[in-house]
């Protein structure tokens, strides 16, 4: 069986004091005004299974304002017959986070995000479109996100190779200002070399694949143009050590790193058209969806099981066809949390089978069976028994 998450309680995350979600398999649909709290569940479901939030390095920002700590404790079905584990993420300003496993301490953060947790996420926030839209350095970010939540030497790899070229990049301005001779540049490179070359291999081995899933995701969505999505290197992994030696004269005029996986960009064309450049809202939007549709194909590749679908606000700027595409592809995923303002982009039958969720000024409440709204939390009482 393919997990997936069963319960969720929020405590002084975001604009919620406490409170539980009970989730299904199959589409959860999360409905509420602006401004109720539905982005920050979403958000506090990927911080539960992955230690950290999607939307900002910062971790001090969904500690609910006013409070001194934010925690996450998640009960997710991870087998057969009912077996569970239980995940807890907490986090107080100054001091480490902490994860737990079923009680005892959880792995590194790089390996709970990579199925530590017993799940994997693939989110979509509306400003994700910048993937497409945006800088190389957004388009990197979606493939070293995903390649991390695979492979968390991947994740270590990508933080060292990160540190390495700003310690390169400080030794150059050392060498162009005269504090350092060229000689010392040959340890930073090699260092440089032997992670750029594991992120590179690891981006080489992904984008044939996710070149097809894209292409399928974009037909399905969009139309039958050719999608593609297509990497270019500033230096292939076997010739990064000798450009990045041939580069040493113009890194040191310049004091930065030229050459490397950090500098690399991928193109997203759809009838050959490169969408960052002339890609209309709407195309660019679906590309996204479709990048992010084939990650969850390629998670589901690399490791045979569905990571959880968490798409903010994914309805709106879609006309109906596109809408109903998308309802039936939730659907029939193992589980997908989505969010809108608005349940009449549903119709009834989508509606009968997916798990409404709603949420009002930072509570999350639960229409009974006479009618009545009630908080889920105090309907079925403590987390742990719900
Ligand atoms: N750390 C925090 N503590 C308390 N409240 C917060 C915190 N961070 C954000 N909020 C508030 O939470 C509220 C709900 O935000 P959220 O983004 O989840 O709304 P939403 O339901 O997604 O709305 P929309 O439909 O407009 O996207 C906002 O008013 C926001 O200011
Ligand atoms: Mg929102």
């Amino acid at each position: 069986m393919t997990p997936y998450l069963r319960a969720l309680r929020l405590i002084n995350f975001r604009n919620y004091a406490d409170d539980t979600v009970l989730l299904k398999p199959g589409l959860n649909i999360v409905v509420g005004e602006n401004a109720q709290g539905k982005t920050n569940l979403l958000e506090a479901i990927a911080f539960a299974v992955t230690g950290s939030s999607p939307r900002t390095p910062s971790d001090p920002e969904v500690v609910r304002w006013g409070a001194d700590f934010a925690r996450t404790e998640a009960r997710i079905a991870v087998g057969g017959s009912g077996q569970e584990r239980m995940v807890a993420v907490g986090y107080a300003p100054g001091q480490k986070k902490r994860l737990t496993v079923d009680g005892a301490p959880g792995p590194a953060l790089s390996a709970y995000a990579a199925g530590g947790a017993g799940v994997r996420a693939v989110n979509f926030f509306p400003d994700d479109i910048r993937i497409v839209k945006g800088a190389p350095s957004d388009r990197r970010e979606y493939l070293d996100d995903l390649l991390s939540i695979l492979r968390p030497a991947y994740a270590r790899a990508a933080l060292d190779y990160a540190k390495a070229v700003q310690q390169r990049n400080q030794l150059l301005r050392r060498i162009r200002d005269g504090f350092s001779s060229e000689r010392t540049l040959a340890t930073w490179d090699r260092k440089v070399v032997d992670l750029g070359e594991q992120i590179l291999r690891g981006r080489d081995e992904a984008m044939p694949v996710l070149d097809e899933h894209f292409a399928s995701s974009l037909r399905a969505l969009y139309g039958p143009e050719k999608a593609a999505v297509h990497y270019s290197h500033s230096a292939a992994p076997e010739d990064y050590a000798e450009a990045l030696r041939e580069a040493h004269d113009a890194d040191i005029e310049r004091g930065t790193t030229s050459v490397g996986p950090h500098r690399d960009d991928f193109e997203v064309s759809l009838g050959g058209v490169d969408l960052t450049t002339f890609g209309s809202q709407g195309q660019q939007r679906m590309a996204t969806l479709a990048l992010k549709f084939a990650a969850r194909d390629h998670v589901r590749g690399v490791t045979g099981e569905d990571p959880i679908l968490l798409f903010d606000d994914v309805m709106s700027e879609l006309d109906g066809r596109r809408r109903e595409f998308l309802a039936g592809y939730f659907l029939e995923s193992t589980q997908a949390v989505i969010s809108t303002t608005n349940l009449e982009y549903f119709d009834e039958e989508i509606l009968r089978r997916a798990q409404v969720v709603r949420i009002s000024g930072g509570a999350i409440m639960e229409t009974t069976t006479d009618g009545v709204m009630e908080r889920v939390a105090e309907r079925h009482g403590s987390f742990r028994t719900a």
